[in-house]
């Protein structure tokens, strides 16, 4: 029987790797693209409490991406530690998951982004007299002063994945990453109708969507006017497990793909298979084959019924 041959030139020398090389490799599992960046630094503005949310990219996110929202701000001092692994104001133990109303609650987003990128943060609170301002360099701090803002808090990411080349290979072409971005926004303004979201692309305003009280509105400022008139909203159906309700395209309408399939349980933005595979049930085979509805449908179940730490995209 042949013996196993180690490959491991360095055996019975494991080290601890320093933290600032362990953070970039944990950075992975949060940040891969632009967009992931971009729903972690939405996510926060929304917990912040913001009523307007303004993205900013340049060349799809990966020269630039700037967030702007009026949420309740940070002081000076959170601010500075917002960017620390496991630093959250969100959860205290691990029993708050249960109950947890924010998207956030494991500390890591800001921490791993700024491992890979050149950071800043310019936010003021409502106490505040003035603004905060603070820059890192893949995770080195190089500024702090005193800037004005107004009440809220604008983060600015540039550069992004310049100190990991061979992540940086692997980010897809300028359209690819954009079109990524553009459904994370429209997912974003399904899921929060209250909310007024604004996306430029570099100088250009891609989408204004004010605040609306109904889903079809939101429709129709987020897709094209053929899709906003084929539109049905769902009678809302609520039993003792759950709620759903939404809005989906009527049969004559199709796609070539699901990405317009958007899926909320409790307001999270999910993907799933089985949810997809029903919704297209209810078609009775009246899509031709390979094609797909548009949809947003909402699921609400009990928050004890809802894992949200399985991944840490809190994606399933
Ligand atoms: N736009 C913002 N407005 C106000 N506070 C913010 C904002 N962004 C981040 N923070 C603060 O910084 C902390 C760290 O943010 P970060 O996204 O890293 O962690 P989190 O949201 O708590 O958890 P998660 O890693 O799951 O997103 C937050 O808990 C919050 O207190
Ligand atoms: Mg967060």
């Amino acid at each position: 029987m042949q013996n196993k041959v180690c490959t491991m030139t360095n055996l019975n020398k494991i080290k601890i790797l320093p933290a600032h090389e362990a953070i970039k490799i944990a950075a992975g599992e949060v940040v891969e693209r632009p967009s992931n960046i971009i729903k972690e630094l939405v996510e926060n503005s929304i917990d912040a409490g913001s009523t307007k949310i303004t993205i900013t990219v340049h060349q799809a996110g990966t020269s630039l991406i700037i967030i702007t929202d009026n949420g309740c701000g940070m002081s000076a001092d959170d601010a500075k530690l917002s960017v620390a692994q496991h630093a959250t104001s969100k959860i205290t133990t691990v029993h708050d998951l249960e109950s947890i109303t924010t998207f956030g609650f494991r500390g890591e987003a800001l921490a791993s982004i700024n491992s890979v990128s050149k950071l800043s943060i310019t936010t003021k609170t409502e106490s505040d007299q003035t603004g905060t301002y603070i820059a890192w360099s893949f995770g080195n701090l190089i500024e702090e002063s005193l800037r004005t803002h107004q009440t809220g808090t604008t983060i600015q990411i540039a550069d992004l994945f310049e100190n990991i080349p061979a992540r940086k290979k692997f980010l897809k072409k300028n359209e690819t990453e954009f079109r990524a971005i553009v459904t994370l926004f429209q997912a974003l303004c399904l899921d929060y109708q209250s909310i007024h979201f604004q996306l430029y692309d570099e100088h250009k305003l891609h989408f204004n969507c004010p605040a609306v009280t109904k889903l079809i509105d939101r429709c129709a400022q987020l897709f094209d006017f053929n899709l906003y008139n084929k539109m049905i909203p769902l009678t809302e159906l609520t039993n003792s497990l759950c709620s759903v309700s939404g809005i989906v395209s009527v049969p004559s309408y199709y796609r070539y793909d699901r990405n317009q399939i958007f899926i909320f349980v409790n307001n999270r933005w999910i993907k799933n298979i089985d949810i997809t595979k029903a919704i297209m049930k209810g078609y009775a085979g009246q899509l031709p084959p390979q094609k797909f509805p548009a949809a947003a449908i909402f699921i609400t179940l009990p928050s004890d019924q809802v894992d949200v730490n399985i991944h840490p995209k809190k994606k399933k």
